[in-house]
């Protein structure tokens, strides 16, 4: 386990056009927009129907993160017009085993230009050198070949189909090892 210092302060990464830093308040105006989107949710288990659903997640799902012994969350920030314009990050790790499962989501309007495909490196080399974790898993729905194509981008192995108890969708299970991890 690392300390409540490291988790709640992470870096901020520079990825070129966006970069990350650690979600905050004020970004739920930008997450009901993508939230609020039927094309970003249609494979998701959550959505935003009005925009206190955005607010009661940032606080609850984002900003708690920490106190739940979790790193925070990272927002993507476009730097041209410093809109936030997404998340990626570990939402669930088991430090006994050294092992963390990030997820992402981005605005439509920034889909296919290669920018979660970097964020999901970055969140790898975040996880194994800054949480010094293990190994890092991820899951997609058995229809999202975008994220599908995110995660083969990344490194990530294949470990097994499953049904997701939240969605009994067709799902599809990869891990990266550090052992196995080349920056
Ligand atoms: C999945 C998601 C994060 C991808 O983000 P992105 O920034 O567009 O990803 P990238 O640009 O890095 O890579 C997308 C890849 O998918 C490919 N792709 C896009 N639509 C596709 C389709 N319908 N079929 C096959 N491949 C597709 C792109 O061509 C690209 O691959 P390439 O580099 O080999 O050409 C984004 O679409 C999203 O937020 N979706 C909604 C939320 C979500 O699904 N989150 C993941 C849950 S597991």
């Amino acid at each position: 386990m690392i300390e409540l210092e490291k988790l709640t302060n992470i870096p901020t990464i520079d990825l070129g056009e966006i970069y990350l830093r650690a979600v905050e308040y004020e970004d739920y105006k930008d997450m009901f927009e993508y939230g609020n989107d039927p094309y970003v949710t249609k494979t998701l288990t959550w959505k935003y129907d009005e925009i206190d659903d955005a607010i009661n997640s940032v606080k609850n799902v984002f900003l708690s993160r920490p106190s739940r012994l979790l790193p925070s969350a990272y927002a993507i920030v476009y730097k041209a017009n410093n809109k936030m314009i997404g998340t990626c990050d570990f939402h669930t790790i088991d430090w006994d085993l050294k092992q963390g499962e990030i997820g992402y989501v981005i605005n439509r309007k920034y889909w296919n230009k290669g920018y979660m495909t970097l964020c999901s490196k970055a969140l790898i080399d975040f996880g194994f050198n800054y949480l010094e974790l293990e190994s890092i898993i991820i899951t997609h729905d058995a229809k999202n070949t975008s994220s599908k194509r995110v995660i083969e981008k990344s490194g990530f192995r294949f470990v097994k189909d499953f049904i997701s108890s939240k969605t009994s969708n067709l799902s599809k299970l990869y891990q990266i090892k550090k052992t196995d991890y080349r920056k």
